[in-house]
């Protein structure tokens, strides 16, 4: 079960960041190209994001790698998926998560686009740092 959400959650990432692109560069055509504002893109991208988040929460709970036992702290991956990651990753979330509803108050589509742009690309930027890419020595594979 945890093997099956563990990689469920490190797969998923590669969804979600290209869900995140199409829906940033959909909102810049509409925020400066003049183009309709569709809110597919960011839906389909807001709908990944809070299923990572779920997935995230359950890993939480019974993850090893997250504990609070005494020290935790001092150990780089603990304090990583204990504090660090669930930190970026829920201010990123809900970033995404206001973007998409105050576009979806704007009225026109330049407006709804900028929300998008803004709030999603800051949001993608913010999971971008998140990530314990492999490179990062946090233990974590690409996929
Ligand atoms: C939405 C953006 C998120 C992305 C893109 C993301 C991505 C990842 C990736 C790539 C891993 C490494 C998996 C591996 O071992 O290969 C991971 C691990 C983990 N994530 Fe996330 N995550 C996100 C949000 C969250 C949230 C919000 C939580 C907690 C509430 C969370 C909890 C965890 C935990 C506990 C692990 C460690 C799993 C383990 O190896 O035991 N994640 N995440």
């Amino acid at each position: 079960m945890y093997n099956i959400l563990k990689h469920a959650h490190s797969g998923l990432r590669w969804i979600l960041l290209l869900a995140l692109v199409a829906a940033i560069v959909t909102a810049f055509q509409a925020w400066k190209r003049n183009a309709s504002y569709k809110k597919g893109p960011s839906l389909i991208a807001l709908i990944v994001t809070h299923l990572q988040l779920l997935l995230g929460l359950v890993l939480y709970f019974i993850s090893p790698l997250v504990n609070f036992n005494e020290g935790f702290m001092k150990d780089t991956i603990t304090r990583f998926y204990t504090v660090e990651h669930l930190t970026i990753m829920i201010i990123a979330i809900a970033l995404i998560t206001i973007g998409y509803s105050r576009a979806k108050r704007k009225a026109d589509d330049a407006a709804a686009g900028k929300a998008v742009f803004v709030f999603y690309l800051i949001g993608l930027l913010l999971i971008l740092l998140g990530i314990p890419w492999p490179f990062r020595g946090l233990g974590a594979g690409w996929f």
